[in-house]
């Protein structure tokens, strides 16, 4: 491994706007204490100009390791986020350019800057001169950025493994030493982002060969990815494996990934949802809105029976602590 300076994980949660906040990543922590954690993509210019920045960028002890990841479009937004962000525990930082939302790209963010691999480079060196913590990259495959890349390109389809390559041979000489790469491109215009996480197709293959050619670099693999099978397959060619929609569908996979950190994780659904309820009577005493923390907990139950009844209750805007242990009641009565 190139320089130490790399938080080693093995699986690592997608970051996921609306999806991957506080609450998520606490209900996580319930279940499983070492997965790498992502914080929801936050913008460079959101982190400057937010007036409540601990709303933004605080988050519990429990949650690390975890990964702030930030959109920017110039070195100098990405040096004040991340200089601001510092008093944080982070144990990393993330610059997303994998996001193919047209207002993401019509900023000049996300999967657009993949077609400025020095622009990419400058914000790196300007994030690594505002932190010592790691720094990584979470990318595409390649993007179409047809009608949207501005006229002097010859190209605008930079779907070769050659561009990819090109993006990280120029990107790693800022001092990038990790990448997260979503296996498939991101088409720029004509797909919105919920398309372009299912329509262009996986190519796996061309991530292993990234690694194959750079194993000084840490190369973790995405998109798909839904079984321990499925990871074990994909670690024999990456360092590591990041799972987003899976997870969040179905967190009880996060028990069987033990193995991965030299331990069993035993913890039963019941011991979930007492821990559940602890947490939802402190949101309580806060006045804070359970239902902000529940709705993340829909897929507890996921494939099991009482699934959909569990769905029903869980995301009923008004669920609180009372229904919680009603829920937990039954499921002791009935099992
Ligand atoms: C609701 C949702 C929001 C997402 N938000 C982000 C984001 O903020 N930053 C990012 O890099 N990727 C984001 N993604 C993409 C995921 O990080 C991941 O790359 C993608 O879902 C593929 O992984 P999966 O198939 O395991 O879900 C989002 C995905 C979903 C489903």
């Amino acid at each position: 491994m190139k320089g130490k300076n790399i938080v080693k994980n093995v699986i690592s949660i997608a970051p996921m706007v609306d999806r991957t906040d506080r609450n998520f990543r606490n209900f996580v922590r319930m279940i499983n204490r070492d997965v790498l954690l992502y914080t929801e993509m936050i913008t460079a210019q959101a982190i400057i100009n937010t007036k409540d920045l601990d709303y933004l960028l605080d988050f519990d002890k429990i949650e690390n390791p975890i990964v702030l990841q930030i959109a920017a479009t110039n070195p100098k937004e990405a040096y004040e986020a991340v200089r601001i962000a510092e008093k944080y525990n982070y144990d990393e930082i993330n610059l997303n350019v994998g996001c193919p939302s047209d207002r993401v790209s019509g900023n000049m963010m996300g999967a657009y800057l993949m077609a400025f691999p020095e622009i990419v480079a400058d914000i790196i060196k300007a994030m690594k001169d505002a932190t010592d913590k790691p720094v990584s990259i979470k990318h595409r495959i390649g993007i179409d950025g047809k009608n949207i890349l501005p006229d002097y390109f010859e190209r605008t389809l930079l779907d070769q493994y050659e561009d990819m390559k090109n993006f990280i041979n120029i990107t790693e000489k800022a001092g990038v030493n990790k990448y997260i790469i979503h296996a498939r491109i991101a088409i720029l215009a004509g797909l919105d982002p919920k398309q372009n996480r299912s329509i262009p197709p996986l190519r796996y293959d061309e991530v292993y060969r990234v690694k194959k050619e750079n194993p000084d670099l840490h190369i973790e693999i995405n998109g798909e990815i839904k079984t321990v099978d499925e990871i074990d397959k994909h670690l024999k060619h990456t360092d590591s494996v990041m799972m987003g929609r899976e997870i969040y569908d179905n967190p009880m996979i996060l028990t069987e990934f033990g193995k991965y950190y030299g331990k069993d994780i035993n913890i039963t659904r019941e011991e979930i949802i007492e821990k559940m309820i602890y947490y939802v009577e402190n949101m309580e005493k806060q006045n804070i809105r359970p239902h902000l923390f529940l709705m993340h907990a829909h897929g507890l139950f996921h494939n099991v029976c009482g699934s959909k009844y569990w769905k029903r209750k869980i995301n009923d805007p008004k669920a609180d602590s009372r229904l919680l242990r009603t829920l937990l009641n039954e499921i002791n009565y009935n099992y």
